[in-house]
């Protein structure tokens, strides 16, 4: 047994992991465990490709390819949410040593994405393509329930919006049927405990901004 709230505490997102391989009796432990999420009528829409080996190399081949000649897909920020990734911005490459002018080293960073950081494993999570934001949800309680276990276990993860900008050249890497939206990638591994940006944790919110109780 595990403490939740230390490892709600621990969790933060890896974007420097060791080569070092996954042992997959604490993936499976993890992914059985997160089974147990709630869902929208209990319908279980995630749905979870791993890519590990020759499979995830190539794929990361053909995803590093794409991206260095093509932006991903990916919606824009609205402008009132847009400060967030700024201040992000700010905190991730300060602790990776990158200066706010330096275009050139930022984009690299940006490019480490596409080889998963260097994680040995990485899940595409994906959902049916008619289902809706109620559902996306669910697949959202999923995925945390599922890094938190991985966590608690002493692996480091990144969800990764950033893949799902190419989904047509995972669909073709790992298989993915046309009917399955990619929703986004998830990097598995163990941190890197020398790369100072792996023990950054980013501020949050005061819960009042985000929440309001009302009683009349
Ligand atoms: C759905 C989702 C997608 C994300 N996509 C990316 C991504 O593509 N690249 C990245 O470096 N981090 C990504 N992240 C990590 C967030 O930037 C990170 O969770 C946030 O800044 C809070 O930091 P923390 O996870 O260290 O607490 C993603 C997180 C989530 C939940």
């Amino acid at each position: 047994m595990f403490d939740l709230d230390q490892t709600i505490k621990n969790r933060h997102s890896t974007r420097k992991f060791l080569s070092q391989p996954v042992p997959r009796t604490l993936l499976d432990e993890a992914l059985t465990l997160a089974q147990h999420a709630p869902s929208n009528s209990n319908i279980q829409p995630w749905r979870v490709v791993f890519a590990e080996g020759v499979r995830r190399d190539r794929l990361q081949e053909a995803l590093l390819n794409q991206a260095k000649q093509q932006q991903p897909n990916i919606p824009p920020l609205p402008e009132a949410f847009q400060h967030y990734r700024q201040e992000l911005g700010t905190q991730v490459y300060g602790a990776m040593g990158i200066a706010r002018e330096d275009k050139a080293n930022r984009q690299l960073a940006v490019l480490r994405n596409y080889e998963f950081f260097g994680a040995p494993v990485v899940g595409i999570i994906c959902m049916h393509q008619d289902l809706s934001v109620a559902d996306a949800l669910s697949v959202g309680m999923y995925l945390q329930t599922l890094i938190l276990c991985l966590t608690a276990r002493g692996l480091g993860t990144c969800a990764q919006v950033s893949l799902a900008g190419y989904p047509e050249i995972i669909r073709n890497e790992l298989n993915i049927p046309p009917e399955l939206l990619i929703i986004c990638g998830l990097a598995v591994g163990y941190s890197d405990p020398d790369f100072p940006a792996n023990h950054l944790h980013t501020s949050r919110e005061s819960v009042e901004k985000n929440v309001t109780f009302l009683d009349h």
